[in-house]
């Protein structure tokens, strides 16, 4: 059983995620999508309400579970007897930090890394980038589900 944890904030959860998320699904045989809090970055949504617009996403795929985790990812990794980490790479900014937190990962209990490039057409979109438009009242359909373009107008009405 090939069982793989895709970690993130999910601040909301964009179409670069959903297709990051449906490309690992026909690799492995589990994908657990695991929502965990970045301390450095301030939050738009409720865990909840990020839980749930991932719900609406994934409820499609007989392969994929959601769950929380407080702490290390590498402790939750442990506790799920995941085989690896999935992380999507969107530009090349990304590959350091990337990297720097795969050799971390793999220093505290020798969980892998798969690095995955996001289709070209997301390689811009980030939940960050997709706030600000929103915020600002512009168009974010086609770069997040419909649900959260929803969620986005009601949260900066
Ligand atoms: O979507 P994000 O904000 O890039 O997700 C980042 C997340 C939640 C995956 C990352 O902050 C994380 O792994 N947090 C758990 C704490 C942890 O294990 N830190 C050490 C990383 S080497």
């Amino acid at each position: 059983m090939h069982r793989v944890v895709y970690p993130g904030s999910f601040d909301p959860v964009t179409n670069g995620h959903v297709d990051v998320l449906q490309r690992a699904t026909q690799l492995f045989d589990q994908v657990i999508v695991a929502l965990g809090m970045n301390p450095s970055k301030s939050g738009l949504f409720s865990p909840d309400e990020r839980l749930s617009m991932l719900r609406t996403e994934t409820e499609s795929y007989p392969n994929v579970e959601l769950a929380t985790f407080d702490g290390l990812l590498v402790d939750f990794c442990h506790q799920r007897e995941a085989l690896a980490i999935v992380k999507g790479l969107r530009v090349t900014g990304d590959f350091e930090f990337e990297l720097q937190m795969a050799q971390m990962n793999f220093r505290l209990t020798g969980v892998q890394t798969v690095l995955m490039p996001t289709s070209p057409e997301y390689s811009y979109l980030s939940s960050s980038l997709v706030k600000e438009v929103a915020a600002y009242g512009g168009d974010v359909s086609g770069l997040v589900p419909e649900e959260v373009r929803r969620r986005l107008g009601q949260a900066f009405s």
